[in-house]
């Protein structure tokens, strides 16, 4: 957009949402990556506004702190008491005394709400000069939304609230979408006039319409070329509405670049994540935050992906993700768990039941089942054997351990921190490493095994395992006096007889 016009953006969020029945300001409610304030105010940001001004009342606090976590440049003004949204833009307006041009008003909960679409109101309102244009939608249920009351000419008249209306203007189902673009001296001057005369004893910001062509001022309607866009959010099962419509149009924009979504209906994609061509998403996958999924790569079915990368030809398969870098070619899962600073290099392999914190997994290294890896770094090609524990935590603090590249770890072991396996060790399986092993040595701390012989017939008698184990001996028995018998029949020594063999 032109840079020579001065805007100033006024987002009207100081409302309750009473019937949200929520401790949470309605507009902080999340929906798909953003709160509904944070959703408006992306909207507005292709203004390139001088100013952005939100009005904040209801938990303002909370309001003003995620404002300062989202959009450092917007400022929040106390409306202590809401008035109504003519007092809201008014009270907001003083704390900009000095702003010129156009003034763009945003309901704070109409979170479906396009960039393009206010960029085209606010074109068509400063292209035509107009004191006023309003965002107008053409809505199959209007129910208690200000309707859009046109003259003979086609011009607008007048925007009148529902609870005010007449029987035939209740009939319009032309609505107010709450969006508008204001000459900013001229609503100033409309705002000092209007009245709190209606049914809710409100300052009406929709009455400096009537105001301005009463005066002879040109007003406009921009009508939104998709009614979604306008609607608002009043209850959860609205805000559950407006979030089945917004994955639609998430997941219709990732098809149509490239991407393959195999379940759309299951895959629910925030407004912030990115994803590269021939990227596969299967079904029940949830990709959150700041996540990017790289060309090629496949997630899902049943993945979550909380600010994960996942780098080109990479596989995540029903995995869970918080923070975590998967490198090109890497494989995760079936049922892995990757915890912040997770860091998996090229064709690394998380496995099955393996969590991962805070560890570097090396170009190749694997990780295949059940196993913990925490504070580590894996070098290039080891292999960790299953049931591996990185035993990270003695209960006060948080130890590293290293492997080098290509160890070989056996199976259930416990490699307790701080401790550095060399390149090309190898530890036996079952040990419980405590100090470094040197690059090609092998590490084991097994006790060496010893057999009880007949221990389970003796101090288990009439178990299933001692019956078992008798069965086994027994067929063991058989088995060496039948090789007897045959070594015997070839005559080259004395053994039983076949008789004895039979009975025995
Ligand atoms: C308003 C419009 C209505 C339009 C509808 C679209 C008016 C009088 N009516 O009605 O024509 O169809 O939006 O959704 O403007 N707010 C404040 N301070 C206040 C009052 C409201 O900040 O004193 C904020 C609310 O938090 C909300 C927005 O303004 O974000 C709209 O207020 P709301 O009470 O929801 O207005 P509606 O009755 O929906
Ligand atoms: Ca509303």
């Amino acid at each position: 957009m032109s840079q020579s016009r001065h805007r100033t953006v006024v987002v009207l969020a100081a409302g309750e949402g009473k019937r949200m029945k929520s401790a949470l300001p309605k507009v902080l409610h999340p929906l798909l990556g953003r709160t509904l304030l944070g959703h408006v105010l992306a909207a507005a940001t292709p203004l390139e506004p001088d100013r952005t001004l939100v009005v904040v009342g209801h938990g303002a606090d909370r309001v003003t702190a995620h404002l300062t976590e989202i959009a450092a440049g917007a400022e929040p003004v106390l409306q202590a008491e809401q008035l109504g949204t003519g007092h809201a833009v008014r009270i907001a307006l003083e704390t900009a005394p000095d702003a010129a041009g156009t003034v763009v008003v945003l309901n704070g909960d109409v979170p479906l709400l396009r960039p393009e679409t206010v960029a085209a109101l606010v074109a068509t309102h400063e292209a035509a000069g107009a004191a006023a244009t309003v965002l107008a939608a053409e809505v199959a249920d209007p129910t208690g939304l200000g309707r859009i009351v046109r003259g003979v000419d086609g011009g607008l008249e007048q925007i009148v609230e529902e609870r005010d209306a007449s029987a035939e203007q209740r009939a319009l189902r032309e609505i107010n979408a709450g969006i508008y673009a204001f000459d900013g001296a001229l609503l100033r001057a409309a705002l000092g006039k209007i009245s709190t005369d209606n049914d809710q004893g409100e300052e009406y910001l929709t009455d400096v319409f009537g105001l301005l062509v009463a005066a002879g001022e040109t007003v406009a309607v921009h009508v939104a070329p998709d009614a979604t866009e306008t609607l608002g959010c009043n209850d959860r099962v609205e805000l559950a509405g407006l979030r089945g419509m917004l994955r639609d149009r998430i997941n219709e924009g990732w098809m149509r670049s490239g991407v393959s979504l195999l379940d759309p209906a299951t895959t629910w994609i925030d407004v912030t994540v990115r994803l590269d061509r021939d990227a596969v998403v299967d079904q029940n996958t949830q990709l959150l935050g700041a996540t990017v999924v790289g060309t090629g790569a496949t997630v899902g079915p049943d993945t979550t992906l909380v600010d994960t990368t996942v780098g080109e030809g990479a596989t995540v398969l029903r995995a869970h993700a918080v923070g975590a870098r998967i490198g090109a070619r890497a494989s995760v899962g079936p049922y892995a768990y990757l915890r912040p600073e997770a860091n998996l290099l090229e064709r690394a392999k998380i496995g099955t039941f393996v969590e991962v914190k805070k560890s570097e997994i090396g170009e190749g290294a694997k990780v295949p089942h059940l196993s913990y890896v925490g504070d580590a770094t894996i070098g290039a090609r080891a292999n960790i054997g299953a049931a591996t524990i990185f035993v990270n935590y003695d209960g006060v603090n948080k130890h590293h351990t290293t492997v080098g590249e290509a160890a070989f770890v056996g199976c259930d072991t416990s490699l307790v921190g701080p401790v550095e396996v060399g390149a090309g060790a190898y530890i036996a399986a079952g040990s419980a490493i405590t100090s470094d092993v040197p690059p090609g040595a092998l590490g084991v701390t097994r006790a060496e095994q010893r057999n009880i012989e007949g221990w389970v017939e003796r101090r288990r008698p009439g178990t299933r395992s001692a019956a078992a184990a008798e069965r086994a001996r027994q067929a063991l028995a058989g088995a060496s006096e039948g090789e007897a018998l045959h070594e015997a029949s070839d005559g080259s020594g004395p053994g039983p007889t076949p008789r004895d063999t039979a009975t025995e």
